[in-house]
């Protein structure tokens, strides 16, 4: 078995350094933050994810994790390099930001003295795998016997550890035999449970994963698509998606309409992605993301409007109890959230918002130190106006209407995600609205 290390550990460095732990292989996970490093080292996982915790305990306990801050040692201990450090969006464009990954690569080639197998893990400007193999053979001591890979990553936030234990396929991108040879000893366990592997170039391997998620951004805002129309027709969304749903050519998954997409993958992906196909000049082949993007945008603004139209057309002075902060649930993901980005443009159209969400408070108050927070969905919902209901979490869904009804003010309800029974609201005595829906 080759000895890995996962440069970078952060969501998917932390999750892929535990889990290949667990499949067997010595692991090294690396990163430049020493805080970090030591909270792995003394078994606490800096984020929230299910199931993650328990297991970086046992693969800490097997002896086969550990985690550094020194690229020399990764050098000297590693077989296969992973590079797990994060693309975001860069600040004032729609291009990828890609000065960590440069700069982990910058940092590990130096101490690569032998053969050794560099794989790109992060999501990246297609292209991004050619300039890294030129930099780490002009770095690395060992030259032309350092090779690099790209092997995209598809884990979805809160199903990180069946997503990397269970994956539904692994995407190869090699340049030569025995790099794709490396990459089968690295993943040995995964494929004998019979997972299929595709081998590609490294350029197909990258596109592969910017193509995955802009087909499934386009999928939502499709269905999105379709809850403006309903809006101008009287129309209801979410019959119309059940009734695609049942055409298995089309098939039920990423077709919920609601308040659209976040996080910190789909948005600035397919933002690099039209920045990238612009710069290689095939930018007309995805000009429709800019509309996807827009399309999705507009549902923020709709679920603002849908409020303000519930309360008689003027916020300022409502009061707002917003249920949910993060991305989506079973996260604690705060980045580019579309309940904050509501709740925020609800506030400053004059209203008073308190935000609850079982996972997300602290990097919501980070992030959004302009709102209110409560410590549960009866104590934001006490007195309040209009409850908005912005990350479908499993415990806003059961929530008793009848027993919300008694401490609001109120009771208005607008459903951003489609979560609510509304024959059931309604009957609680609940003036409900939903995007999308009559
Ligand atoms: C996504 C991809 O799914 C994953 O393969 C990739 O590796 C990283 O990006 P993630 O960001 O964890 O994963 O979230 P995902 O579960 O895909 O949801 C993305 C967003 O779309 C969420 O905001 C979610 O609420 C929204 N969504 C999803 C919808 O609005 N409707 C749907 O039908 C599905």
């Amino acid at each position: 078995m080759p000895r890995l290390t996962v440069i970078g550990t952060g969501y998917l460095g932390a999750t892929h350094a535990i889990c290949m732990a667990v499949l067997g292989y010595e692991v090294l996970g690396v990163d430049v933050d020493a805080a970090k490093v030591e909270r792995l080292a003394s078994g606490e996982v800096p984020f929230f994810e299910p199931g993650l915790p328990e297991l970086l305990v046992k693969a800490l306990e097997s002896g086969r994790l550990r985690f550094t801050t020194s690229f020399a040692e990764a050098g000297e201990f590693g077989d296969v390099h992973f590079v797990c450090v994060g693309t975001p969006q860069r600040p004032g464009s729609y291009a990828a930001d890609m000065r960590y990954v440069d700069a982990a690569v910058a940092d590990l080639a130096p101490h690569l003295h032998r053969r050794a197998l560099v794989v790109g893990k992060s999501t990246v400007p297609i292209g991004t795998a050619a300039r890294l193999t030129e930099l780490v053979r002009r770095l690395a001591p060992a030259g032309d016997e350092v090779e690099l890979a790209w092997n995209p990553e598809f884990l979805r936030e809160g199903y990180a550890v069946d997503d990397t234990m269970k994956p539904d396929r692994l995407v190869f991108g090699v340049a030569s035999p025995w790099a794709q040879q490396r990459l089968r000893a690295a993943y040995a366990p995964v494929l004998a449970q019979g997972t299929p592997a595709v081998v590609t170039d490294l350029a197909t391997a990258e596109l592969v994963k910017v193509a995955a998620n802009a087909f499934l951004a386009t999928k939502i805002s499709y269905i999105n698509a379709m809850a403006e129309v309903c809006e101008g027709t009287g129309a209801d969304v979410h019959d119309l998606a059940q009734a695609l749903a049942y055409d298995n050519r089309i098939g039920g998954r990423f077709l919920k309409p609601g308040l659209g997409f976040g996080g910190g993958c789909l948005p600035k992906d397919i933002r690099a992605f039209l920045h990238r196909a612009e710069e290689l000049g095939v930018g007309q082949a995805v000009a429709f993301l800019r509309e996807v993007d827009d399309i999705n945008k507009r549902r923020r603004a709709r679920t603002v409007d849908l409020v303000r139209e519930l309360v008689g057309g003027d916020l300022s002075g409502v009061r707002v109890a917003a249920l949910g902060a993060a991305f989506k649930p079973n996260s604690d993901d705060v980045r580019d959230a579309p309940a904050l980005d509501v709740a925020s443009t609800l506030q400053q159209a004059g209203a008073t918002v308190r935000v609850f969400d079982p996972a997300a408070m602290d990097n919501a108050r980070r992030t959004h130190p302009e709102l209110s927070y409560g410590q549960s969905t009866m104590e934001v919902a006490r007195d309040a106006d209009v409850v908005v209901l912005l990350t479908e979490w499993a415990e806003f869904r059961e929530i008793d209407p009848v027993a919300l009804a008694g401490m609001v003010a109120h009771a208005r309800i607008v459903d951003g995600r489609h979560a609510l029974d509304a024959a059931r609201w309604r009957a609680a005595g609940w003036e409900y609205r939903a995007l999308g829906r009559p």
